[in-house]
């Protein structure tokens, strides 16, 4: 049985006031949500405050980013080292937007996963297609490649150590969800993949699905068999909508 894991992607919003008010809402509401993991990820910035705030609460928190080096002269940088430092439980990788607007390449991922499980933290590595990609019927295959850079880089039981997040560029911020079936053939087609290497790392990793998931069609997104929670943007930034996905999720 997977545990269901909803975690918020803040991306880069708020300020010490809206974090500290937002915090206030979501650990509120926070006692209603009985089965489902709930994680937020806020800007590096915020994490020692937001730690602080969280710590002995149900709500975990992590980093959206890493640098794939161990330390040094990395102007601007953050090291997995630092992010373990304020006890980070997962730091995402290969978001889309790193993909596209800071060039992050498969091999870059794949390092960066690799450094952010070695350091004893979850990686959640995010995978998905653009709508070109969609329209020209490559769905899959861009999946794979992005999947199979890190299981060449860090073998397939290794996976277990992370989470996975399907999110279809096309569906992340855009207000144009996935159908649930349209997500549920993706996260199956993923399972089956890491099924290929290891039936119990794919019987056991969870498989988020994340791109415009809403309070008003979570539920429907976390009743298909292989989608196993979300990894919320927008919506992750207003507790109420945050806490209806979680519930909705367990
Ligand atoms: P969205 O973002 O929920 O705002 O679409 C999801 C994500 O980028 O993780």
């Amino acid at each position: 049985m997977r545990t269901p894991l909803v975690a918020g992607n803040w991306k880069m919003n708020g300020t010490r006031e809206t974090i500290a008010a937002l915090l206030d809402g979501i650990l509120a509401g926070i006692g209603d949500v009985k089965a489902a993991e709930v994680a937020v990820c806020p800007p590096y910035p915020y994490l020692a405050e937001v730690g602080q705030r969280l710590a002995g609460s149900p709500v975990a928190w992590g980093a959206q980013n890493a640098s794939q080096e161990e330390k040094g002269a990395f102007t601007g940088e953050v090291s997995v080292t630092m992010l373990k430092d304020f006890d980070c439980r997962y730091v995402i990788v290969g978001h889309s937007e790193r993909r596209t607007l800071y060039g992050e390449t498969d091999e870059v991922v794949a390092a960066k996963f690799a450094r952010v499980r070695d350091a004893g933290m979850a990686p959640i590595l995010c995978v998905g297609e653009t709508l070109e990609e969609r329209e020209a019927g490559v769905t899959e295959q861009v999946v794979e490649r992005q999947l199979k850079a890190v299981v060449d880089k860090v073998g397939a039981a290794a996976i277990a150590d992370g989470v996975i997040a399907y999110e279809p560029v096309w569906a992340i911020g855009t207000g144009r969800t996935a159908t649930p079936e349209q997500a549920q053939e993706v996260h199956a087609f993923i399972r089956g993949l890491l099924a290929g290497h290891d039936g119990a790392v794919a019987e056991g990793v969870r498989i988020l699905y994340g791109g415009s998931v809403k309070g008003a069609n979570a539920a429907e997104l976390f009743a298909k068999p292989d989608i196993d929670g979300g990894l919320i943007g927008g919506a992750s930034l207003v507790a109420d909508e945050f806490l209806t996905i979680c519930r909705a999720a367990g």
